[in-house]
C-alpha cells in the first residue's frame, strides 16, 4: 500500500499501481439490516436509506469513474496513463519523479492575474489537486498528472490545460522544484 485516502486504497505493484475505491457495501448492509428482520419493512428500510447507499457505495466510485472517463475521452498524454479502467479497481502506469512540484498557491496567483473569469472558475473547483505534490510527477519538464478525479478537472483539463501547463512550467522554471 502507498496511499490510503478518505476514497481510495492505492498501492503498486511492479509498473503499476492499482487503485481501489473504499466500497463500504458490507457497512452499508449491516446498517439497513440491522435493526429489522422483518421483510414488509424492507423496502421502507432500503428506501430510506438510498442517500446511505450513495455514501457508501457511489461516493467512492466517483473518483476512479471521473478518471476512466477523462482519459477514455481524451486519452491525454499528460495524463497518467490507464491501462484497465474497471472503475472497482483501475490500473496505471506507475509514473517517476513523483511529488517533486509544488505549485499550489503560486499558480492560484498567477491564474487570478489571468483576469479570465471561467478559467479562475474552472480552476477554484479542482484547485485543491494542485495543493498536493504528490498528485503530479515532473522531470525535465515533462508533466504528468496522476490524481484527475477530482469533481472540475475534466472541464479543467479539456478547455484550459495547455494555460495550466505553461504556467506551471513557468513556475518551476522561476523557483525550481518543491
Ligand atoms: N500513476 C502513478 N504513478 C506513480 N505514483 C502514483 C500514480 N498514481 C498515484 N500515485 C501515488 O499514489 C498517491 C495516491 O494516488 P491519488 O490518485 O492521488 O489518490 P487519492 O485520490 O486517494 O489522492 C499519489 O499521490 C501518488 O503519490
Ligand atoms: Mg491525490
Amino acid at each position: 500500500m502507498i496511499h490510503e485516502s478518505t476514497h481510495r486504497f492505492v498501492f503498486s505493484v511492479g509498473n503499476l499501481i492499482f487503485k481501489v475505491p473504499k466500497c463500504f457495501i458490507f457497512e452499508y448492509l449491516y446498517k439497513v439490516f440491522h435493526y429489522d428482520i422483518f421483510l414488509w419493512h424492507l423496502h421502507r428500510r432500503l428506501y430510506l436509506r438510498w442517500r446511505r447507499a450513495g455514501f457508501y457505495i457511489l461516493g467512492p466510485l466517483l473518483e476512479n469513474y471521473r478518471e476512466a472517463r477523462l482519459y477514455l475521452k481524451t486519452r491525454h498524454p499528460d495524463l497518467a496513463k490507464l491501462y484497465l479502467p474497471l472503475i472497482i479497481v483501475n490500473v496505471y502506469r506507475k509514473e517517476s519523479g513523483v511529488g517533486r512540484l509544488s505549485i499550489g498557491e503560486r499558480l492560484g496567483q498567477q491564474i487570478a492575474k489571468t483576469e479570465d473569469r471561467q478559467f479562475v472558475e474552472a480552476f477554484r473547483l479542482c484547485g485543491h489537486t494542485f495543493d498536493h505534490a504528490s498528485n503530479f510527477a515532473y522531470s525535465e519538464n515533462h508533466l504528468q498528472i496522476l490524481d484527475y478525479g477530482e469533481e472540475g478537472m475534466e472541464k479543467l483539463i479539456i478547455n484550459y490545460w495547455d494555460q495550466v501547463k505553461e504556467l506551471i512550467l513557468k513556475i518551476v522554471n522561476e523557483h525550481g522544484e518543491s
